[in-house]
């Protein structure tokens, strides 16, 4: 059995004392779910959260990162330097990096290289726009995606590796895809990673949904067999409808 995983991306929100806030109010109840939680806060809230979170079963993640290990790249953040402040996740390749910020697969792939190198488990995020859907180019979105963000990625490396199917046309729109449509993505996308590192690799790596969840339809999504989790972008602003989303799972 997959162990279900609630990934929160707070995206480029919170002030300082909401986001500690959020995160108090997160640890008084997070210990009562069996899922994974992890929160993935921007990174000048890490190490204030890092702090407060200790050695509690919250988990801690980047929202990105660089594929150098140091140097002359300003504004850039390092994967050393996330396992430094105690993140065991990196977010990476979220459409919104993608479609606003022009990062492409070849540089998913180097980052994935990188978080993995340093003991980071990179959630790598695929997804089809709405108009790639109406196409009917789902699949070939997705599997172009994967393929290019996992290349040369070993058998034993992909057990570290989270994916996030994150329909670009259900992110922040309220629109979620349904049970159905997104499990259609995610067995397609174990059958892929079966190919690509084994079945039963492909058994043990979790893959997330992501857009729109929030605790009225977490239930019935992550109820379909290839749906082990999500990754929560508004809903995962306020800790009760983070708490929410947990809640409805048991
Ligand atoms: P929303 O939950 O706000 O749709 O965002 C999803 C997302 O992009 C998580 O990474």
């Amino acid at each position: 059995m997959r162990p279900i995983l609630i990934a929160g991306n707070w995206k480029m929100n919170l002030s300082r004392q909401q986001a500690i806030g959020l995160v108090e109010e997160l640890l008084l109840q997070v210990d009562h779910f069996e899922a994974e939680v992890a929160i993935c806060p921007p990174y000048v809230y890490l190490d204030t959260i890092s702090q407060k979170i200790g050695h509690t079963s919250l988990a801690l993640g980047g929202q990105d990162v660089y594929f150098e290990n140091a140097g002359a790249f300003t504004g850039e953040i390092s994967c050393e330097m996330l396992a430094d402040l105690g993140c065991q996740y990196v977010i990476l390749g979220h459409s919104e990096r993608r479609h606003i910020l022009g990062e492409t697969n070849a540089i998913v792939n180097k980052k994935a290289f990188a978080a993995l190198e340093k003991g980071l488990k990179p959630i790598v995020c695929v997804g089809e726009t709405l108009k790639q859907r109406e196409e009917n180019q789902t699949t070939d979105i997705v599997l172009e995606q994967l393929y290019g963000s996992l290349a040369g990625i070993t058998e034993k490396q992909a057990e570290q590796i989270v994916i996030a199917y994150e329909p670009v046309w259900a992110i922040g729109t309220g629109k979620v895809a349904s049970p159905e449509q997104a499990e259609e993505v995610h067995a397609t996308i174990r059958q892929t990673l079966a190919t690509k590192f084994g079945k039963v690799t492909a058994q043990n790596i979790q893959i997330l949904y992501g857009g729109s969840v929030k605790p009225e339809n977490s239930k019935e999504l992550i109820e379909q067999e290839n749906i082990d989790g999500a990754l929560v972008g508004g809903a995962s602003l306020k800790a009760e409808t983070f708490l929410g989303i947990l809640d409805r799972l048991q």
